[in-house]
């Protein structure tokens, strides 16, 4: 994994809770595409701590990356970086990663419909640049779910790409608490929201359209039923997912499935010439067990969405939270990702 040193040009407050922060543009090759993340490693009291961030801003359109943080409540970075980065500061990123992005292709012509919410927006503003550049005759809808006018990210933004793509680009914003004055949807982007909302936008293709759902706390889960209830195959639905409640949920099932009835699993990664051995307690992560133990493991997102952390289980069985990451070839090759891999069976052996 390339790291890179990334030094913080601008500091833009988007909204009360959200502010982006813009990078000098790298003096080495820095590639990426619409839709990726990177990964900051920062240390916070005496602890190293990794955060990941998708790029807001768009190759060969935006001239220097840029990320949007959302601050969470009793958030480590997001408060952190929000009251302590300033413009010169060096932050170390781990490089591009991610599959869910787009690659336009300039004869292309199809209908991309995206969902958001919150800070979900982030690769979904890339991702549209992207397309409405470099695909001139995709048509792409931005479906965004927010609380109030005020937290809406990006809006003047959206806006602007709305006059500029008139036929080709629209946006839907709904507010779970608008103002008195607001006149667009409201409510959550639950199913009934993202059927309803869809079925607007193409109503008769929609079946066709290429989706691309971002967003905290079970979104992805809940658009991705909707589309499904809509006849959508899974080949159409690309998503990412930032809240740690799907995972907590996914733990709980994974450790309620688990034959580790007994305490913990013993552990063997085999890393090149190095061997890690260490027991690992199925309520927990392969991973997170072993940063707390200072064991060096290669790993990014931490969320099943990188393979950074990618190995292959030769003895034993691990149960990963959701699939999400791995290709159902890598599956039946018995390749783990061991950050959301919590061991069940009493040995695993893995090589990384
Ligand atoms: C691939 C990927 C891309 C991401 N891109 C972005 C991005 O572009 N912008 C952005 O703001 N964030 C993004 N995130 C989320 C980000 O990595 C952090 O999780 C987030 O900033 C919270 O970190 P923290 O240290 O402030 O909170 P923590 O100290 O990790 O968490 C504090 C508490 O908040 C809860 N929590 C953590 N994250 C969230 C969340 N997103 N929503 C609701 N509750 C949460 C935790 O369960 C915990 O209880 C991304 C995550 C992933 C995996
Ligand atoms: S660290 Fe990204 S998938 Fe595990």
């Amino acid at each position: 994994m390339k790291i890179y040193n990334l030094t913080v040009k601008n500091i833009i407050n988007e909204t009360k809770e959200a502010y982006s922060i813009e990078f000098e543009a790298p003096n080495e090759a820095f590639s990426y595409k619409s839709g990726q993340f990177i990964t900051l490693i920062l240390t916070i009291n005496g602890q190293e701590v990794r955060r990941s961030y998708s790029l807001s801003s768009a190759p060969l359109i935006d001239k220097n990356p840029s990320i949007c943080i959302k601050v969470i409540h009793q958030g480590l970075v997001s408060n952190y970086l929000k009251n302590n980065i300033k413009v010169g500061h060096v932050l170390k990123a781990i490089e591009p990663m991610g599959h869910f992005f787009v690659d336009p292709l300039s004869d292309a012509k199809q209908h991309i419909i995206l969902i958001g919410a919150g800070s979900g927006i982030t690769p979904l503003y890339s991702i549209a640049k992207s397309i409405l550049k470099y695909e001139p005759q995709t048509k792409v809808s931005l479906i965004y779910g927010n609380r109030t006018q005020a937290d809406i990210i990006y809006y003047n933004q959206c806006q602007e790409l709305t006059s500029q793509y008139k036929d080709r680009f629209q946006v839907i914003h709904s507010l779970t608490k608008p103002d008195a004055n607001w006149v667009g949807f409201t409510g959550r982007i639950n199913e009934n929201a993202v059927i309803k909302l869809v079925e607007q936008v193409a109503p008769i293709h929609f079946k066709t359209c290429q989706y691309y759902i971002c967003g905290p706390n079970g979104l992805a889960e809940d658009a991705t039923k909707a589309l499904e209830l809509l006849g959508v195959s899974k080949q159409n639905i690309h998503k990412e997912s930032y809240g740690h409640d799907k995972n907590e949920a996914a733990a709980a099932s994974v450790v309620a499935a688990s034959t580790v009835t007994n305490g913990k699993s013993k552990v063997k990664i085999i890393d090149g010439k190095k061997t890690y051995e260490f027991e690992v307690d199925p309520k927990n992560t392969i991973l997170e067990t072993a940063i707390k133990l200072d064991i060096n493991l290669p790993y990014s997102c931490q969320a099943g969405m990188c393979t950074a952390c990618m190995g292959k289980c030769t003895s034993g069985k691990v149960h990963m939270e959701n699939a999400d990451g791995l290709t159902d070839n890598e599956i039946k090759q018995g390749y783990v990702l061991t950050c959301i891999g919590h061991p069940a069976s009493a040995e695993i052996v893995i090589e990384i």
